[in-house]
């Protein structure tokens, strides 16, 4: 941190520490600072976090901050200590403000300005639990049951009953990983159309992690898939990893134009209409994956990956019969039972310990040092991400006991 930058967080009362856990600035900014929660005594090293205040371009919004320890965990709360934390692209948008969902303001942490801690998912530790806390025990390994949570923190106090435990056998990334892509794959494959065994479903955005979860867990179901990916260098080397994975056929966008490919298609499929696609990216590559469903078929778009509309043929409606669907987890959520998620989860957790679901490839970012640089870490992998074709999903871990 540059000594303007903390003169100025000074001035503006921010309860700045050094990496080291060292208060350097003892007077709080009582005003902003919820004093009921902090006459609990601390219980954990700094509260270190990514945060912005003012939604807009992560590059210019997001900074890396240092804060007072948290209090000891309340009645009914866990504190945990954050393991890993994926960036997933609905994050991104979160921060970007064009998403219809934020993380809480936080007004307990003694800034002038509420901030947000972004983060979706993630898999913590619990290292402490508050009071009349019965189903969970220091250890335990849980994932997010509530979106939103502000997973990008070292440590966070949070509603025990809203954590799902994932025991022990499974990697830290496919816990860290496992609440929200792997169940958009499955509910979307099983919810909007009774599939056959053997019948297949197309997909575009086949590499992402959504993309990666249907295609394997699209088989368990009895289903077999087509697979659509963006051109690239090393497309042989994609299309060998989605194989291995499960894909039955891997195709890239440019492919498709190739005036053979709905005879290809039809060998494959022996004819069978395909009645399942799902949308990934929109734009014109979903056009033309449009036209490949059969009678009857449904679309379900999930994900607008190339910020281009999408745009369908009305023929496909007149005389196919298409019939169109969005689909949001977080909708689902809410519209169902706190066991229902927990038996989702518990569901995805039995095919990974089957080794039936991997993780997806990834790359994990050690946050360590001064803020500064853990800030200029996480700005890195942004841009990574933002260029396209990284093929990894990026995991944010910060450094520490
Ligand atoms: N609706 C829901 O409930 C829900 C739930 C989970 C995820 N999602 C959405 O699903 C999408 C994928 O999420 P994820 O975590 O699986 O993503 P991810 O692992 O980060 O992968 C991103 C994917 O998007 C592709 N992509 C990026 N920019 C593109 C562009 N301009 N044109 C075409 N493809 C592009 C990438 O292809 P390259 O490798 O070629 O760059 C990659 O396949 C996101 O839009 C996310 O918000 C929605």
């Amino acid at each position: 941190m540059s000594y303007l930058h903390r003169a100025l967080l000074n001035t503006l009362g921010f309860r700045s520490m050094n990496v080291h856990g060292v208060r350097r600035r003892s007077q709080r900014a009582l005003s902003f600072t919820d004093t009921s929660s902090r006459s609990r005594p601390y219980s954990s090293g700094p509260l270190r976090a990514i945060i912005f205040e003012q939604s807009g371009d992560p590059l210019k919004v997001l900074s890396a901050r240092s804060f007072e320890p948290l209090p000891s965990p309340g009645q009914g709360e866990a504190q945990l200590r954050m393991r890993l934390a994926p960036i997933n692209p609905s994050d991104i948008n979160v921060i970007q403000g064009v998403y219809p969902a934020k993380p809480r303001a936080r007004t307990d942490m003694g800034t002038p300005n509420p901030v947000f801690i972004p983060g979706n998912e993630g898999l913590g530790e619990v290292v402490k639990l508050g009071a009349g806390v019965v189903d969970l025990k220091v250890g335990d390994r849980v994932v997010m049951g509530a979106s939103q949570t502000g997973t990008w923190s070292n440590y966070m106090n949070i509603k025990a009953d809203s954590l799902i435990p994932i025991g022990d056998k499974i990697s830290d990334v496919q816990g860290a990983t496992l609440s929200i892509n792997p169940p958009t794959a499955l509910l979307m494959l099983r919810h909007f159309v009774t599939l056959s065994p053997g019948e297949y479903v197309i997909q575009n955005g086949a590499n992402s992690a959504v993309g990666q979860a249907v295609i394997q867990i699209a088989p368990k179901l009895g289903l077999k898939t087509i697979n659509l990916v963006r051109e690239r260098p090393d497309i042989d080397q994609l299309k060998s990893y989605l194989v291995a994975l499960g894909a039955h056929h891997v195709l890239t966008y440019d492919e498709l134009g190739d005036r053979s490919i709905r005879e290809t298609i039809n060998h494959w499929t022996g004819g069978k209409p395909i009645r399942l696609g799902l949308n990934c990216v929109s734009g014109k590559d979903t056009t033309v994956m449009a036209r490949l469903l059969g009678n009857d078929a449904h679309l379900v778009s999930y994900g607008a990956m190339s910020k281009a509309p999408l745009s369908l043929p009305t023929s496909l409606f007149i005389f196919r019969n298409l019939t169109g669907h969005g689909f949001l987890l977080s909708k689902w959520f809410d519209q169902h039972s706190g066991h229902d998620r927990r038996s989702l989860v518990m569901e995805l957790i039995s095919m990974m310990e089957q080794g039936a679901l991997k993780e997806p490839a990834n790359e994990i970012v050690l946050l360590d040092g001064s803020d500064e640089i853990i800030q200029r870490q996480v700005h890195q992998a942004l841009t990574n991400i933002e260029a396209g074709g990284y093929g990894k999903k990026v995991l944010l871990k910060f450094a520490g006991e």
